[in-house]
């Protein structure tokens, strides 16, 4: 089904198998992103509603109680991230969002010098935030899941490809508040810089307008839109790799409206020293991508706190830091 020329999928239809893998491969493909619809089995709308309330309460609060949870004080990645968190993005001229970050909530890893992985944090004065964050977090795991079997099937491989890698996944929920103002109106002015995300697909909830994304067939720009208790689906790195670039990781960016804006993308991804190749069906090639190793090489870019952790010894590589990233294309 299309709405506008928007490809929109029914989840049950997805999970039943009314729509076939193929078809879900052959829209990613092509557009690089689907909306999905019907999903009350999996989020229902007062998860989503819950969600909107907790993110209003905690990004409502003075600054030093959001800043006692500053994700650069916590060893694993978890925590507010400050407007002044700012990546390396030449197109962001004015950084007008901060967010929230959690990821799969399980015990440290051990024999590391660095950690995305180990238990959530939450701020205690926003009540019940833990319990909807989570539920939410475990909802998108699971779609995002589902996503995966589809995709082992399009590529002629078992259901359960995937889930031997989805055991402690280096999959993070954000809450993203874009910040009313009226400093950012011009298109061209974005307020979250052109990139492509670096996991395997996002599954992302909007409040209101501001996304764009970039059309393969168009070859332009395209707002998307926002549609009531949806997810859009957008295509990441690691998918682009492992289908040998059939599929492409979707270029986007965040422009300003200067009216107060809410986002929680989930960056579905699988556990972090997971070694892909490029799936046989897909072509061949010797090249291989350690997921948690392209992550981090690109929040290296984003938080100024991973890169001083980093360049000072804190945290000690066993991999080299990219230059760029090499998904990220027009
Ligand atoms: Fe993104």
């Amino acid at each position: 089904m299309t709405i506008h020329s928007f490809p929109v999928f029914n989840y049950e239809d997805m999970v039943n198998g009314a729509i076939t893998p193929d078809h879900v491969f052959d829209t990613l493909r092509k557009h690089g992103y689907f909306y999905l619809t019907r999903l009350e089995q999996v989020v229902p709308p007062r998860l989503f509603k819950s969600l909107h309330e907790k993110a209003r309460h905690f990004f409502a609060s003075p600054l030093e109680q959001k800043m006692a949870y500053y994700i650069g004080a916590s060893p694993n990645h978890r925590g507010y991230v400050p407007v002044t968190e700012k990546g390396a993005y030449s197109d962001e001229k004015i950084r007008a969002y901060e967010a929230f970050d959690i990821g799969y909530d399980s015990a440290e890893a051990p024999g590391r010098g660095f950690k995305l992985i180990g238990p959530n944090r939450y701020p205690g004065h926003v009540d019940g935030m833990d319990a909807a964050l989570q539920a939410y977090y475990n909802a998108n795991l699971r779609i995002g899941t589902e996503l995966l079997r589809l995709i082992a099937r399009a590529s002629q491989l078992e259901d359960s490809h995937f889930d031997r890698y989805i055991t402690r996944p280096a999959s993070q929920l954000r809450l993203i508040h874009y910040l009313e103002n009226d400093v950012l109106v011009g298109q061209d002015d974005a307020s979250m810089g052109a990139h492509t995300d670096y996991e395997v697909f996002t599954i992302m909830h909007q409040s209101a307008p501001g996304l764009l994304a970039f059309d393969q067939v168009g070859r332009s720009w395209k707002n998307m839109p926002v549609f009531k208790n949806t997810l859009l689906v957008l295509a990441g790195d690691m998918l682009e790799f492992m289908s040998g670039g059939h599929i492409k990781s979707l270029l986007h960016r965040v422009v300003s409206t200067g009216e107060e804006r809410y986002s929680f993308p989930f960056f579905m991804n699988l556990d972090f020293d997971t070694e892909l190749t490029v799936l046989p069906a897909w072509g061949r090639s010797d090249k291989s991508v350690v997921v948690g190793h392209h992550l981090l090489g690109q929040l290296y870019r984003d938080f100024p706190y991973i890169k001083e952790r980093v360049d000072s010894g804190q945290w000690v590589l066993d991999f080299a830091i990219p230059s760029h990233n090499e998904y990220e294309q027009i």
